[in-house]
Formats: structure tokens, sequence, C-alpha cells
């Protein structure tokens, strides 16, 4: 399923890839904003409408499959995917399935390459225990993952970090020593990497400790930041 507002009028792209392949020149300033699957999902929506007013932005957000079941309606602050993509600067909501919506043959378009060309700037919010694990481990497999292991990493260490990670996660888990390490790589030798560190808070199962996802206004300002909104 893909969840997108395309085809516009006038636009015939074939698979979601064609779409995205034939925006990567459209002279706006592109946010590829993903989650994963941790309760700090539900704040996809207010980092998305914080960003309403910049009319030269466009948004493309993927989501794994587990970060989906936190946005299925409900509750008010979880909307459906299907209104996520309908949220402003939003232009599609890609999930899994889109890297296989139509059988690949020679010279078609690849989404998750397409993707990263597109993407000046991918923010992982939030990014789970295991996605990160995934991540510093190089396993792709599926569509975010593939996206970050196709990741241009000369290019963008030339340019500072491209990617920006809000862990969050049980405070056990955050406590675990291999969360540590692993942040250790994406923080000290990945170049193209930005973490904003996790806070102490009450978590959603309950526990108080560190783990939380950083406040979502704090990534707000990042990502402006970054994009040289600020
Ligand atoms: C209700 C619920 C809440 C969860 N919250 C978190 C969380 O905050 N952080 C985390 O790392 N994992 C959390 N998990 C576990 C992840 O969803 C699980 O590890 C999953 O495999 C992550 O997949 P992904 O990294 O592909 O999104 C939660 C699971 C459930 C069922």
């Amino acid at each position: 399923m893909t969840t997108r507002l395309e085809p516009s009028p006038g636009d015939e792209y074939r698979t979601p890839a064609a779409a995205v392949a034939a925006r990567i020149h459209d002279g706006k300033q592109h946010l590829l904003l993903a989650a994963s699957g941790s309760v700090a999902t539900i704040k996809l929506p207010l980092i998305i409408s914080s960003f309403q007013a910049r009319s030269n932005l466009s948004i493309r957000v993927i989501l794994t499959k587990s970060a989906t079941h936190f946005l299925a309606g409900q509750s008010a602050e979880q909307p459906t995917v299907a209104a996520l993509a309908s949220l402003p600067n939003v232009d599609a909501v890609h999930l899994d399935e889109d890297e296989w919506d139509e059988p690949w043959t020679r010279d078609s378009h690849i989404l998750h390459i397409e993707l990263r060309k597109w993407a000046h700037l991918l923010a992982i919010v939030p990014m789970s225990a295991n996605l990160l694990a995934k991540v510093t481990g190089g396993i792709c497999d599926n569509l975010l993952t593939n996206v970050i292991r196709a990741w241009d990493v000369d290019s963008s260490s030339r340019k500072g970090p491209t990617i920006i990670v809000a862990p969050a996660m049980n405070s056990m888990m955050w406590a675990h020593p291999i969360t540590a390490k692993q942040l250790a790589i994406l923080d000290k030798e990945w170049a193209w990497f930005e973490v904003l560190p996790a806070q102490v808070k009450l978590l959603a199962c309950g526990d108080i400790g560190l783990g939380a996802m950083c406040e979502w206004t704090e990534i707000v300002k990042v990502i402006e930041n970054r994009l040289g909104f600020a």
C-alpha cells in the first residue's frame, strides 16, 4: 500500500520510486522523516505540523512496520497513516511494500535509492533500540534501513551530519551496555550521524528513567537549523 497524495493532477508516475525521482530537482528543501517502533512515534504529527508555514519544504515520511501500529487512529494524538499523509507539506508516506509496488524491470527506479538522492536531510525520530542495532550492524532488511545503508557517506561527511537520530526506548533497554556501544558508533565514528540525546522522563510504560526521546520541539529546532530555516 502506498499512502501518498500522488499522483497530483498532471502527474503520471508508474511507481512511488518514479514519483520521487521526478521531484529530486524541484527546487524545494527535502526532509525525509522516519519513525520506528517506539511509543514516541506519536510525536510525528506534531513535528510535521510545526513545519506547515514552510512553503518551500517537501516532507516524505518512512514508517517501519512497527511504527505503523502507533498511528492507526486509536486516539486523538494518534491519527491514521492516511491522515498523516494529508498533513501540510507531506508529499508521501512510504511503507516497506512501496519498494515492491511493481515487479522490478531493467531501468525501473528503486525507491530506497531515489529517496536517498532526493533527501537533503534524514531525521529518524524516534529511533528504536532495534533500529539502532540494525543500523550499526549494517543490516538492511526494510525500506528505512535500505535508505540508511545506501546513504552517500562520503559527501555527507564533508557537509556535516545529514542523518539526525533521536533514540527512544525503555530505561532498561537504554541501560543495557550494547546501547552505549552502538550509540558511540553513530556519535563518534560515523560523522554523517547526529545523535539527539535521550532524556529522563516518566516513560509510557510507567518506568521513570533515561531513554525517553528528546523533546519534539528540540527536534524541530535542530531540523530547522540543519535545513537552514533558523
Ligand atoms: C507498545 C510497544 C511500545 C514499544 N516501545 C518501544 C520503544 O519506545 N523503544 C524501543 O526501542 N522499542 C519499543 N518497542 C519494541 C519495538 O517496537 C520492537 O523492538 C520492534 O521490533 C521495532 O521495530 P523497528 O525498529 O523495525 O521499528 C515497543 C513495542 C511495543 C509493543
